[in-house]
């Protein structure tokens, strides 16, 4: 099988301010893009659960997300749950930065 990865362009690096996240949607999905400290980091663009809630609105705290609309708590790193370990961990997918642009590899 040929997995290729594909690079897409999200935009530059100083369209995210440090501390915060974005929607970006491609082919009709849509991924939260956060600029941390430590770098940039991509996970699904809803939470799992009813209200499936943009991730893109949550609330930032150092490596954690907090969901704006339940409360729950994720790794912005590794997607893993911390408030309520019964929650599945969030899909994350990797961004990688060129000069100015930032990439999100599919
Ligand atoms: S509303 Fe879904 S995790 Fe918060």
């Amino acid at each position: 099988m040929n997995e290729e990865i594909e690079n897409i362009h999200i935009g530059e690096v100083d369209d995210i301010e440090v501390g915060s996240v974005e929607n970006f949607e491609h082919e009709e999905i849509d991924y939260a893009i956060f600029h941390l400290e430590s770098g940039f980091f991509a996970t699904q663009g809803h939470c799992y659960c009813e209200e499936q809630a943009f991730l893109s609105e949550a609330n930032i705290e150092g490596e954690e997300l907090e969901c704006a609309s339940c409360g729950n708590t994720f790794s912005i790193v590794s997607g893993d749950p911390i408030s309520d370990l019964d929650l599945p961990p969030l899909k994350i997918y990797d961004v990688t930065e060129e000069e100015d642009d930032i990439f999100l590899n599919l």
